[in-house]
């Protein structure tokens, strides 16, 4: 259950608030955004300040600029899209919590909002340091943590600069927590989870914790091999994680003793190179060529995962079915997406890669939640404390 004070809990009205968001957006190479949904999930906790009267200094960080001003890590295309979308004049400050962002600060009227430069150009970001912390701390009368995408970090502006403010979650988290935490603690049955990606190692704790709660988990992408060669299938020279193929064999047992259907594909595209044009065949696991490499779950199997989807109540999703990088291998996520949309289930979409094929194939009405969160969602998901999170005071 969600028991962190919210903006809610607080009277905002001519309060200087600290809102950390998540506004690390994809960029391209002339720094124009490709993907605003960081920036648009969070309207509704900026809106909810300037409503109430607050004055809003935001924080955020944007790639890995490693203590350094770095000006292709500059907020400033964050800024204009910001100001696009409130209508609204929005400050950039030239500085991190520096002379310039007081002095915007001091002059700031309620229901206003400014943003200081990457927080991540200051070294004391990352470094979670008390004293860059308590610079930030000295801006404003409430701490808010609204970047669920970062929950997961343990710096300055996510953790230590609670120590200093009344802290609250921000709408967005509160949002996030609901529903990813909902479905794990009473999801509507069955419970259907698919989990892509390339290496089981990264999955582990998610297949694990999902086993637990799931009635069935599919597995595609490149992992799907390491529990396919588990199961003692020969898998051509696609990749497998030798280290992990005892693992994969526990978590197969798991789901056997917990009565959880295990599915693994049943068919794949099969190519002689890793390329993005690389010519292929369709074939089963038993016909499996020697040389071959897995590229992207096969008809057959996509069949089969749409079979169970369709038979869902909740279905949770996180990580491509192939190498969807390549077009021509992207067949198997954006089926699996297509199935999602189609279903009347409560869906799911854990961020990452299967957030951004569902935003392709411009999907996202019809699924009831594509988290804005990477890591932080699968942390969340496997049980793991989010550091951010536990920073925020607990409602009185
Ligand atoms: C993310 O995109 O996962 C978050 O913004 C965190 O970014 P990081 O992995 O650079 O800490």
């Amino acid at each position: 259950m969600f028991n962190k004070q919210t903006l809610r809990d607080f009277d905002l009205q001519g309060k200087k608030v600290l809102l950390r968001v998540d506004f690390n957006v994809p960029l391209n190479s002339n720094l124009q955004i490709t993907n605003d949904k960081r920036i648009r999930e969070t309207l509704p906790t900026l809106n909810y300040l300037i409503e109430h009267g607050a004055k809003t200094i935001i924080v955020s960080h944007l790639g890995r600029p490693d203590g350094k001003v770095k000006p292709e890590f500059s907020l400033k295309p964050v800024a204009e899209r910001l100001r696009e979308l409130l209508k609204k004049p929005i400050i950039l400050t030239d500085d991190v919590a520096g002379s310039d962002t007081f002095k915007y600060v001091r002059t700031m009227k309620d229901g206003d909002i400014i943003m200081m430069e990457n927080v991540r150009f200051d070294p004391g970001e990352e470094a979670n340091d008390p004293e860059f912390a308590k610079k930030l701390a000295s801006l404003a009368d409430i701490y808010c943590n609204d970047a669920f995408g970062t929950m997961h970090r343990a710096h300055a502006s996510t953790t230590r600069v609670a120590e200093y403010l009344p802290s609250c979650a921000g709408l967005l988290v509160e949002k996030e927590l609901q529903v990813l935490g909902g479905a794990l603690e009473n999801p509507e049955r069955p419970f259907v989870v698919i989990v892509g990606g390339a290496k089981v190692k990264d999955k582990i704790g998610l297949i694990s914790r999902l086993i637990e709660v799931a009635d069935v988990v599919m597995i595609g992408g490149a992992m799907a091999y390491t529990f396919l060669r588990a199961q003692g299938h020969n898998v051509g020279k696609s990749v497998v994680e030798k280290d992990k193929i005892a693992l994969a064999r526990l978590l197969l047992e798991k789901a056997k003793t917990q009565n959880v259907k295990f599915v693994l594909p049943v068919d794949h595209v099969v190519t002689g190179e890793f390329s993005f044009s690389a010519e292929y065949i369709v074939t089963t696991t038993k016909k499996f060529p020697r040389t071959g490499i897995g590229m992207d779950i096969g008809p057959k199997t996509i069949k089969l995962f749409e079979h169970y989807i369709s038979k869902a109540k909740t279905v949770f999703w996180n990580g491509p079915l192939g190498v969807s990088e390549f077009q021509r291998f992207a067949t198997g996520t954006n089926e699996v997406a297509k199935a999602l949309a189609n279903s009347k289930a409560f869906t799911i979409v854990g961020g990452g890669d299967s957030a951004k094929a569902i935003e392709q194939l411009n999907l996202q009405s019809k699924i009831n939640h594509v988290s804005t969160g990477g890591g932080a969602a699968l942390k969340l998901i496997e049980g793991v404390s989010l550091p951010g999170l536990q920073a925020i005071s607990e409602k009185l």
